[in-house]
């Protein structure tokens, strides 16, 4: 199939590579020149294990090219994807001036029948704006079709996600594009549903809020834990095990962030109140989601005391493992937490220091992590890196003034810590 991918950001990067690697020639969009100049160039603008050798190789193979040109990538190819951004605006709700003005793009450039397909995450009814604007638009009055086909993908898991996906959603008023979809899709070999595309819309954000609700359900439990001397991760073991339940995203921490779950949640309880519908059940999560940060910071004030003048070693900024994106991470919401009260920051994090670098002046940046302990009063670990587990603690605990580690994310056992001697604080346990 020909594809063009508008948008080339995390989802439209990851998504076009993987069409071009099963085969499809797939042009990506972006109107950022740097971007597509780098991208031209050899380079990739974001860290996600896997992507860079699967980039490189597909445009060895000729299947992926890049420009910052819409028109060109509309009229070289018969499906055309959307993946620009769909940022929240101040009181919740979806900005989607983005999407609307790729729509007109589009419309300004089709001149025979195209299927446009929406990957962006959007507000319920959004396809039904998109295929209004493009046939409002549209000087050659050419055929189209909008389809929604949200995507799933988690990034630091997004290639892994995007070529083994759980499953496929097409949403679509007409028969006409199913064929087409169907065929960018087989080679994934994945359950495809088939809906209309305000059921494919919902599922987006239905998917996410959910998942949001699992992880301040354990959150709750986790507090309900400490209260009752009991350890969560034993709570989510034991609750996990029915395969009704299931044991992931049941890990109790400092809360969700990135790019997506904060974002969904906000827009969702926004377009059920704009039809009329009051979802208190999500306003819960946001405010479990905002307390368990506060919970923590608290017990980091409740053993320190004063936080003027105290140094403290944070290990982790990015909003979650394998990845180098700081968006809405709950890692650098903590640091400017523990910044305002007047403590001093040696930070790391494996890959997501340079981006930290503009949400976070002010801050000591330290290369290895056996290092950050270096005359702290005390260390934090805010980010759930599997490396982290490989630190070297008696190091840490000599660089420290006393043994103080807050663990945000439960990386190490309590009862190891406390017998190596540590003054440890986890959540839930
Ligand atoms: C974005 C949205 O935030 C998300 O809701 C949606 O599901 C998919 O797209 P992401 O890929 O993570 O997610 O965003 P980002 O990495 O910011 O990439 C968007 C890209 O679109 C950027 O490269 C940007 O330069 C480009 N862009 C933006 C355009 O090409 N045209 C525009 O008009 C705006
Ligand atoms: C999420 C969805 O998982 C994905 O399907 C959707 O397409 C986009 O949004 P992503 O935001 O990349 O993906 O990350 P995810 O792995 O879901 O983690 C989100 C946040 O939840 C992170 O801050 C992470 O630390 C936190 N989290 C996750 C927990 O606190 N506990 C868990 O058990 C799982």
């Amino acid at each position: 199939m020909k594809i063009s991918i508008i948008g080339t950001g995390y989802v439209g990067l990851v998504t076009g590579t993987c069409f071009a690697e099963v085969g499809h020639h797939v042009i990506c969009v972006d109107n950022n020149e740097d971007k597509v100049k780098m991208l031209r160039a050899g380079g990739i603008p974001i860290y996600e294990p896997g992507l860079e050798d699967m980039v490189r190789k597909n445009v060895a193979a000729g299947r992926l090219t890049f420009t910052t040109s819409t028109a060109e990538g509309v009229q070289k190819s018969d499906v055309i994807f959307i993946a620009v951004p769909t940022p929240p605006q101040p009181d919740g709700s979806v900005d989607l001036s983005y999407i609307e003005k790729v729509a007109r793009d589009i419309a300004a450039a089709i001149t025979s029948y195209k299927i446009v397909v929406d990957k962006s995450t959007v507000p319920v009814k959004t396809g039904e704006k998109v295929a209004e604007t493009i046939k409002r638009y549209c000087p050659a009055k050419a055929e189209f079709d909008v389809v929604s086909n949200p995507e799933f993908l988690r990034e630091g898991f997004a290639v892994g996600d995007l070529m083994k996906p759980d499953r496929i959603v097409i949403g679509t008023r007409s028969q006409r594009p199913v064929a087409a979809m169907k065929e960018i899709y087989q080679p994934f070999q994945a359950p495809i549903i088939v809906t209309d595309i305000n059921s494919a819309e919902l599922i987006k954000h239905a998917a996410n809020s959910f998942l949001a609700l699992k992880i301040s359900y354990i959150n709750a439990i986790a507090n309900v834990c400490e209260a009752a001397g009991a350890n969560v991760q034993e709570v989510a073991n034991g609750i996990g095990l029915d395969d009704r339940i299931g044991r992931r995203f049941l890990n109790a921490g400092i809360g969700f962030g990135g790019s997506c779950f904060p974002k969904d949640l906000s827009a969702f309880i926004k377009i059920a109140e704009q039809i009329g519908y009051d979802f208190k059940l999500l306003k819960e999560v946001q405010n479990i989601n905002a307390n368990q940060m506060e919970r923590f910071v608290k017990k980091i004030t409740d053993t320190l005391w004063v936080l003027k003048d105290k140094k403290i070693g944070v290990l982790g900024l990015a909003f979650k493992q394998n990845t180098d994106d700081v968006r809405s991470s709950p890692a650098i919401d903590l640091c400017h937490r523990l910044l305002k009260d007047g403590a001093s920051l040696r930070v790391h994090d494996p890959k997501a220091m340079e981006k930290a670098k503009s949400l976070l002046p002010g801050v000591t940046y330290v290369e290895d992590m056996n290092e950050v302990a270096q005359g702290c009063d005390a260390l934090v670990i805010a980010t759930e890196w599997d490396e982290f587990k490989q630190l070297d603690l008696d190091r840490a605990k000599k660089g420290l003034t006393h043994p103080i580690l807050f663990d945000g994310r439960n990386l190490f056992d309590p009862a190891e810590m406390e017998k190596r001697g540590w003054i440890y604080k986890s959540i839930g346990r």
